[in-house]
């Protein structure tokens, strides 16, 4: 019989999707066993008949489904103004890279965002944020990026980490400092990287304001050799990098990201088989994103059976942002992921648990049910984990529990 102490809590009668790959069934689910928690912690997951017939600390779910919190490991979710009127226009006929050649896309949102004080942006940021906590989302990324000066980048990092201090959410900050050329920079593109390697990521990095540095490697974003220039100012203050690649096109933006060990390679529509064995090579997580592939009207979908084939690990998230994706929802992302690039409903899953929680650097602790493991569970209305992805806006959640309790 378990031993558990006093302020333990037991959660039984539940079906657990544990998404653990060591439990060798589907969604890694287990039947007729009950969850320990203890200090925040998954103290044990143990069979219903190993435990005592009474505990104080109790909680029968009654057969519901129980998940790991979703992990949305790609978002921008700071940032001032809209972008409608653009959206409006390409659909006019005008592309992503005309609308960002005349100054709109990216830097109509820097525009916006310099403008705004931190206190609007924060408000913004909330009512997004409760959007992806009403979905079960307890762990995110917010990539800064909307700023492209030491001010406002400071800004943006500044009120994700409000947000980590009001929400009892976990969020992963990444200074995204090389996302486009700003405009005052806009016939001079190498200074402006000089600028972030030599005073946007040391002095951000210095006050603790991000935990990775991101770039965005294109046509309309930086080439292979500016990145590079920003991936070794990251390495040479042992930052981990990951990166925007081969979205629109092929560049070897995931060879790259690489060959600096880099978290993830995101995007990736374009990514060839050459780029697929690297990021195998590396341990670099593919992080697909189906809310811009379908606002941007691509056609070139992801090499998932490459994806596959070489074991990279795959992750989905919303990558919310005014430009190419203004989907605040990653049930709809995993639906999309599904629907647009075939993944099956348990890829999405470990889509935005374990391989999420892997683009994030935190595989060892979040995005699964197991021993040792952060508490951040989601207790569901549903019987089967492809209910919460298959009808997008219902929201079958019935409760949240972070690091072990429930709010
Ligand atoms: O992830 N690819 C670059 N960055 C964003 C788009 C940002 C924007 O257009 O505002 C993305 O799709
Ligand atoms: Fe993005």
């Amino acid at each position: 019989m378990r031993q558990l102490l006093p302020d333990d809590t037991l959660w039984r009668n539940l079906r657990l999707a544990t998404l653990d790959p060591d439990v060798h069934t589907p969604y890694g689910m287990l039947e007729g066993h009950a969850l320990i928690l203890r200090n925040g912690h998954i103290q044990a997951i143990v069979p219903e008949d190993a435990l005592p017939t009474s505990h104080g600390n109790t909680h029968d779910l009654q057969g519901r489904l129980v998940t790991p919190g979703l992990i949305d490991c790609h978002t921008h979710l700071v940032f001032g103004g809209n972008r409608a009127s653009e959206w409006e226009q390409r659909l006019n006929g005008v592309s992503y890279q005309q609308i960002s050649a005349q100054g709109g896309g990216i830097n109509a949102t820097v525009m916006a965002t310099r403008a705004a004080t931190e206190d609007a942006l924060f408000s913004l940021a909330q009512q997004r944020i409760d959007n992806l906590i009403r979905e079960g989302v307890t762990l995110l990324e917010i990539k800064s990026g909307y700023g492209l000066n030491v001010a406002t980048e400071e800004k943006i990092l500044r009120v994700a980490a409000r947000l980590a201090d009001k929400y009892p959410i976990e969020i992963s900050p990444t200074l995204l400092a090389a996302h486009a050329v700003p405009v005052e920079y806009r016939d001079d593109p190498e200074s402006y990287i000089t600028q972030v390697c030599e005073v946007i990521i040391p002095q951000l990095w210095e006050k603790g304001l991000f935990e990775a540095v991101d770039l965005f490697c294109e046509s309309v974003g930086f080439n292979l050799e500016q990145s590079e220039r920003v991936f070794s100012a990251a390495q040479a203050a042992n930052i981990p990098v990951k990166g925007h690649v081969e979205q629109l096109s092929l560049l070897g933006g995931a060879q790259l990201v690489s060959r600096y060990r880099g978290l993830s390679a995101d995007h990736i529509e374009y990514l060839d088989e050459a780029g697929v064995a690297a990021m195998s090579r590396s341990g670099t997580v593919g992080v697909l994103l189906p809310g811009a592939f379908y606002f941007l009207r691509e056609k070139q979908t992801p090499p998932i059976d490459l994806l596959r084939r070489y074991q990279v690990p795959m992750a989905v998230a919303t990558d919310f942002n005014p430009g190419t994706s203004p989907f605040i929802s990653l049930h709809l992302a995993m639906n999309m992921a599904c629907v647009q690039f075939g993944l099956t409903p348990e890829e999405a899953w470990a889509g935005v648990t374990r391989h999420a929680a892997q683009a994030l650097g935190r595989q060892a602790t979040h995005g699964q049910l197991k021993p040792g493991y952060v508490a951040d569970i989601i207790v569901w209305d549903a019987e089967h984990p492809a209910e919460i992805l298959y009808e997008p806006g219902r929201n079958p959640l019935y409760q949240r529990i972070y690091r072990g309790q429930r709010t």
